[in-house]
């Protein structure tokens, strides 16, 4: 049953050329999100993985990680907690600065959302060079979150993402793969 949804994930994702520059095969996942088959067998294969597993919160990056993470927690019956571009959230937050393809951004966390020893669980869409999982570990970690899960519909290993999370103590888990 696992292999069969995961190739209707998989099957789900379009790829589009040259989007948004030239050379860039661009894997899409809001055709995922139009497909109700396969956006609700994203969710059970995600729920299945990490119900039982003590998480205490779920994060989910701006902006295709909220589409994925706000239904995993509310599965698991703990918070959501989003991670955001700079300016954007309310209250108290701490930020941090990751480097991009050109140049760099930040992003920040509401201090008051994690309490230590919060068992913490990230989400996003797709992992690419893991910059933006680095440093919401970061965030988090600075906040005493106990961080050591992370989990993507589309990882793509060329980048490299999946090593340098490991590096620093992740386990990655992701649903489909494009080479
Ligand atoms: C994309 C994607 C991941 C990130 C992956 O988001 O949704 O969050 O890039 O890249 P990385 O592994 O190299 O950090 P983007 O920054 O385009 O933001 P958006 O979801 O708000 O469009
Ligand atoms: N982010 C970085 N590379 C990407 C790709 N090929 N498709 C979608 N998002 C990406």
């Amino acid at each position: 049953a696992l292999i069969k949804s995961r190739a209707l994930i998989k099957g789900s994702i379009q790829s589009i050329p040259d989007y948004p520059k030239p050379g860039i095969l661009f894997r899409d996942v809001t055709s995922l999100l139009e497909n109700p088959a396969a956006f609700k067998a994203t969710m059970q294969v995600l729920i299945e993985q990490y119900k039982g597993k003590g998480i205490t919160k779920v994060i989910g990056t701006e902006a295709r990680g909220f589409l994925f993470g706000a239904p995993l927690a509310l599965e698991l019956g703990v918070g959501f907690v989003p991670v955001r571009k700079p300016g954007k959230l309310p209250r108290e937050v701490i930020g941090e600065s990751y480097e991009l393809e050109y140049g760099q951004d930040t992003l920040e966390i509401h201090v008051d959302a994690i309490e230590a020893g919060d068992k913490v669980l990230l989400v996003d869409d797709l992992l690419a060079t893991g910059g933006t999982i680095e440093a919401t570990t970061t965030l988090v970690r600075r906040l005493g979150g106990v961080v050591e899960d992370a989990a993507f519909v589309i990882n793509l290993p060329e980048l490299g993402g999946e090593t340098r999370l490991k590096k620093i103590g992740l386990n990655v888990f992701s649903i489909c793969d494009f080479d």
